[in-house]
């Protein structure tokens, strides 16, 4: 059978617009989706959008229509978002569809079956904007705001369905212990530890219905009361699944994808993704997902996004760099100019230095060299290697490197490792270009058949560099590999077409066409 690959994304509120940060993530999901899918695993990528919850009622509410008007118009611009950027996910959940509503229900009855909730009362703080409940102590420590978004906590007292959460912290804990690559990177996971080390009370799960007026998924057992939006929403990872099984249609994909290898987030919402979730799982005696990254949070010319300072960078803004540069530069500078994992800012000089100096200067010039040289020593048909010396060891060494590499360093998320190799493997071969001087060679005839050779040589390096690159800027890579007369996945898995010396001598090349036109 296939080996499955399941990655998902945080499912975005639709009280707001779509912005960088949402694009961040589902750009970085996109490109392991891609890989994973070109090296032969058998691929469910997940996004969508989370609709319900005390914010969207809100929202709502000052716009002057209804939660799910408001929720309604919001997915489009998420959805069209996603399709300006070439995201290629499965599915697309809504957490207001019945497939969702329906399974959520059936979680909860499945939890109270087990005596995992209980009827109480809360009475402390709320982040209406982060839908978090507040310790009285995090509370006080941050002046009764909330520690995201700064704006004032609110003071909850209602009756509310409580999940045993206390009762799984020993195993958490046992489980964060056991299972290094469960938390990445691994400062978050110390984090976590630490914070549960500390203690933690059992989770509210409901709130009142009347509050959220009527908006929400009502509990099965009290209609009454509405489900948490967080245990609705992370359940939504499975419930897309079509689990719970329930009687209506599934495609046993619950089964076949789960547990999820990966689940993509935002640092800020890391506790409810490594605490709540897997806590609800281990009470439903099933497995947890294999591994939750956290990624860091992009700000935009040095300063928080707002949209008062106007450095907001939303879809309009993403679909004028786009139009300056291209959708793939875009993914390629979200994914380079950061380490995954780390904050980072967004700023137009930086794009341009790196569109220039990675991009134009680096691969597109090596690109553009090779099918010239090609183009006017050998009329365009690609020479065959003759006998290799040390000088092509260094550049096969290169790329035998980043094939050895490519798959763990998207395995562990690492696409700066990734990248890194990439960028060694263009070095290498710019630089053995210098040294071997095929306008040189050229220029002698006896000297032909090494001419072949580096020009072979040179060709094979950067089909690689484009085959590895596809992921992250499928088009530009595809039209790159065009050129070279390749076409990306005709070959097999990505990690069998990188293999060195697939370009068949006497293939006919095209004249380069340049992929990254230098901007000043
Ligand atoms: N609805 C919840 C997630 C539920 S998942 C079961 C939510 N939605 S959100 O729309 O507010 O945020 C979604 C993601 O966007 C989070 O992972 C968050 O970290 C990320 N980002 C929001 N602003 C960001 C930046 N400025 N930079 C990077 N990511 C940012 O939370």
């Amino acid at each position: 059978m296939d080996q499955t690959y399941y990655i998902t994304t945080p499912i975005y509120y639709v009280n707001d617009v779509p912005h960088i940060g949402h694009s961040y993530t589902t750009i970085a999901a996109d490109v392991l989706a891609r890989y994973f899918r070109a090296d032969g695993r058998d691929v469910r990528f997940l996004t969508g959008t989370d609709e319900h919850g005390i914010k969207i009622v809100k929202a709502a509410t000052e716009r002057g229509i209804s939660p799910r008007e408001l929720a309604d118009e919001v997915v489009v611009g998420f959805q069209g978002l996603w399709k300006d950027l070439n995201i290629s996910n499965d599915d697309f959940i809504r957490t207001s569809q019945a497939r969702h509503e329906r399974r959520v229900q059936a979680i909860i009855n499945r939890l109270i079956e087990r005596d995992e909730i209980y009827l109480g009362q809360y009475e402390g703080w709320y982040d209406e904007g982060q839908e978090e409940f507040i310790t009285e102590s995090a509370a006080a420590d941050n002046e009764f705001k909330s520690a995201v978004t700064g704006k004032p906590l609110v003071r909850y007292k209602e009756p509310t369905y409580y999940f045993r959460l206390s009762k799984w912290v020993d195993k958490l804990i046992e489980h964060v212990e056991s299972n290094r690559g469960f938390i990445q990177p691994q400062a978050r996971r110390n984090e976590v530890l630490s914070k549960l080390k500390m203690g933690v009370a059992d989770l509210s799960i409901s709130r009142l219905k009347e509050k959220l007026g009527g908006w929400g998924i009502e509990m099965p057992n009290d209609p009454a009361h509405s489900v948490y939006v967080w245990i609705d929403a992370l359940s939504n990872y499975r419930t897309a699944l079509g689990w719970p099984e329930i009687g209506d249609q599934h495609d046993g994909a619950g089964a076949k994808y789960w547990p999820a290898d990966v689940h993509l987030i935002g640092k800020d919402i890391l506790w409810f993704h490594t605490v709540y979730w897997p806590a609800i799982l281990m009470a439903l005696d099933e497995p947890v997902a294999k591994c939750v990254f956290a990624h860091g949070w992009w700000t935009s010319e040095g300063k928080k996004m707002s949209k008062t300072l106007g450095n907001f960078i939303s879809r309009e803004t993403i679909a004028e760099i786009c139009s300056e540069y291209s959708v793939d530069v875009y993914r390629y500078f979200l994914l380079r100019a950061v380490t995954f994992g780390a904050d980072g800012d967004f700023s137009h000089d930086a794009l341009q230095g790196r569109y220039n100096s990675d991009l134009a200067n680096g691969l597109g010039n090596l690109l553009n060299r090779t099918l010239n040289m090609i183009d006017r020593y050998f009329d365009g048909k690609l020479p065959a290697s003759g006998e290799i010396g040390s000088d092509e060891r260094i550049v096969q060494a290169a790329a035998a490197d980043l094939r050895a590499s490519a798959t763990g360093a998207m395995e562990s998320c690492c696409f700066g490792l990734y990248l890194d190799k990439i960028t060694e493997l263009i070095g290498a071969t710019n630089r053995y270009i210098d040294i071997t001087a095929p306008f040189k060679l050229a220029k002698d005839e006896s000297q032909v058949e090494r001419l072949g050779t580096v020009l072979y040589t040179c060709a094979e390096a950067v089909r690689i560099v484009l085959t590895y690159l596809w992921p992250l800027m499928p088009e530009t890579m595809a039209a790159g590999l065009e050129q070279l007369n390749w076409k990306m996945g005709a070959e097999g898995s990505i990690t069998e077409a990188a293999e060195w010396g697939r370009l068949t001598p006497g293939t006919q090349t095209r004249k380069p066409e340049p992929l990254f036109p230098r901007k000043s």
